[in-house]
């Protein structure tokens, strides 16, 4: 009888503090939401756990909804865990990024990891992107298909941003480096952003170029953050010093951590990730982008793989993505093992 005693929310923090104790990728501190976060829009559409340190965000017929960074950041490394709405998603996007935009108009920064939903069967999409100095007109997306299913089970994504490399992470994987050259000149992030999470409806171009829209039958869309970390130089908005400078010591931090710093082990692991599982590169992307960026490395095999437009071209399958990311210390956590799904 004494268990009935103990309160459900209690059992529920219990179980969220294991799950944050196993938190694998690099060991960092996690956060309660209220702790670096506040509502952006939709609030009615957000919902802490009892212990707060969890979120759903939520996308229904009234709104979507999305949150923003109490403060601003100059550098660091931002994560959390997600875990992507189910069922049919076609139209529905959910983004965690981070931007200035709000500050800068035309000259804003942006890094982005958008997740695009599917029709049923058909499994969701992962973008990467990169902005600096408003660059918007060109554009370095790349896409991939998720070695896992991210809608049975929460997956960490990371951005790791400093002064001169961009690091995209899923677990303890980096899928994308992006070193700043004099090539890249502006349009490498340099000023602080603010981290956001949103979810919404982008039926105009999410899916198969708009031709699969919301349907909200299916509302409402669900997604749930956890392990939410904000590393990195967090600025003080009454210091009149310039980032750089408040931001020695935070910097030198930053670069001397696991996440800044790509072992031979970890970029193999990055090279096959890419190698499997990217489907877009603007790299190769001739129709939109005629002449190549200069900080494009353009590897023969993939000038084959991707053709013309950027896309795998269909007869350069991509192998079935079934095996998932390797997650230590996930085990334990209750969740199902990702099921085959149908590949389309
Ligand atoms: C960051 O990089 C810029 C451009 O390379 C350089 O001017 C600046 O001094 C660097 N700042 C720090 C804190 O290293
Ligand atoms: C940023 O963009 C503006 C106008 O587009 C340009 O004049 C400026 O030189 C750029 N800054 C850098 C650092 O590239």
């Amino acid at each position: 009888m004494a268990i009935s005693l103990i309160p459900a929310a209690f059992l529920f923090a219990a179980a969220v503090a294991i799950a944050a104790a196993n938190t694998p990728a690099f060991n960092v501190p996690t956060i309660a939401f209220d702790d670096g976060y506040a509502p952006l829009f939709g609030e009615r559409n957000i919902v802490r756990s009892p212990d707060g340190r969890a979120v759903k965000i939520i996308l229904n017929h009234d709104s979507g909804s999305g949150f923003i960074s109490s403060d601003l950041y100059y550098h660091g490394f931002f994560s959390t865990s997600i875990k992507l709405p189910s069922e049919y998603t076609a139209g529905v996007v959910v983004a965690f990024y981070m931007s200035n935009g709000d500050i800068f108009e035309k000259d804003h920064d942006e890094l982005d990891f958008e997740f695009l939903g599917n029709v049923l069967g058909r499994e969701w999409r992962v973008q990467t992107n990169v902005y600096g100095n408003g660059s918007t007109s060109r554009g370095r997306e790349e896409r991939y298909r998720l070695p896992f299913d991210p809608m049975v089970e929460a997956h960490l994504y990371s951005i790791l941003w400093t002064n001169t490399t961009i690091i995209f992470y899923i677990d303890d994987i980096p899928i994308r480096e992006v070193k700043r050259s004099r090539a890249m000149g502006g349009d490498f992030p340099s000023k602080p952003m603010l981290v956001y999470a949103t979810i919404w409806d982008g039926s105009n171009w999410a899916t198969s170029g708009g031709k699969h829209k919301i349907n909200y039958k299916f509302a409402p869309f669900t997604s749930d953050f956890s392990d939410l970390a904000l590393r990195g130089c967090r600025l003080d908005p009454i210091q009149p010093l310039p980032a750089d400078a408040q931001c020695l010591e935070a910097d030198a931090e930053t670069n001397a951590a696991a996440y800044s710093i790509i072992t031979p082990v970890k970029r193999e692991a990055m090279l096959r990730f890419r190698r499997r599982h990217m489907i877009y590169s603007f790299c190769y992307d001739r129709l939109r982008y005629p002449v190549t960026f200069p900080d494009c490395e353009v590897l023969e095999a993939e000038k084959v793989k991707f053709g013309n437009s950027g896309h795998v071209m269909p007869q350069q399958k991509l192998p079935a993505s079934r095996h998932r990311l390797r997650r230590r210390g996930r085990a334990g956590r209750g969740v199902v093992p990702a099921k085959g799904r149908a590949e389309v």
